[in-house]
């Protein structure tokens, strides 16, 4: 195989290789909206966003093959940003259950309500903090899973405390709640609140991502 060959013939990766393109993969208009949306909240809202790009497809497969897709009937988002889970969401939920999307920055929002359009979806503005009062306005019970992707490292220690006491609170006793973060802060506060708290780790997201699956 000549050089240019190499370079040029294929576009394949070997498995475990991070294709660093899957992150940016700015190729629709779409997806180069979402990014330049991102982006530029990023630099007016740093720590409520805690990441300058949203989540690689890598990470976000890795977090919902966790999900008993039959069983649930009542899933909450924390931080749904520009949808980058709410979508993948959106098209394994179960026709009879809701996603309950909870949100704090207005473009986000905005954003989300001109963008998605599934009956399934509770968008809310606010804040996971609330996520009890939350559930209880829309009747619906406890959560089965809680997907989260706030950053909790950029937070006060109360409020990091409170949001994942009301989280394992919002919960069914089988229900489970999923997070990713980029650093090992909040780690004390799950091991304090939830009775089991699985490890794992994505290195194919840009930063790579520490993941805890944890129950009640
Ligand atoms: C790292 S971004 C994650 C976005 C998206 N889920 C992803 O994975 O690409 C964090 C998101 O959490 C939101 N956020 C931060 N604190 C929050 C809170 N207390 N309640 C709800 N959303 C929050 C931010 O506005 C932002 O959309």
């Amino acid at each position: 195989m000549t050089w240019a060959r190499a370079f040029t013939g294929s576009t394949r990766l070997p498995r475990h290789t991070i294709d660093r393109r899957d992150n940016v993969p700015a190729q629709t208009s779409r997806q180069r909206q979402e990014l330049l949306l991102f982006a530029r909240n990023f630099l007016k809202h740093p720590r409520m966003l805690g990441s300058v790009i949203p989540s690689s497809r890598f990470l976000v497969n890795e977090m919902l093959g966790e999900v008993d897709w039959d069983r649930a009937r009542v899933i909450v988002e924390y931080g749904p940003g520009v949808g980058t889970f709410t979508h993948k969401i959106l098209k394994r939920l179960h026709p009879d259950a809701i996603l309950v999307a909870i949100e704090m920055n207005t473009d986000f929002v905005g954003f989300l309500q001109r963008t998605t359009s599934d009956p399934r979806l509770h968008l809310v503005h606010g804040s996971a903090a609330d996520v009890g009062s939350i559930l209880q306005r829309l009747g619906r019970g406890k959560a089965d899973y809680i997907i989260s992707g706030i950053p909790f490292s950029t937070m006060g220690p109360a409020l990091r405390d409170g949001i994942v006491r009301a989280t394992r609170d919002a919960l069914t006793p089988t229900g489970s709640f999923l997070c990713y973060q980029y650093s090992n802060g909040v780690l004390p506060n799950l091991k304090r609140t939830f009775g089991r708290v699985k490890l794992g780790f994505e290195p194919r997201n840009i930063p790579p991502a520490r993941l805890y699956y944890c129950k009640p």
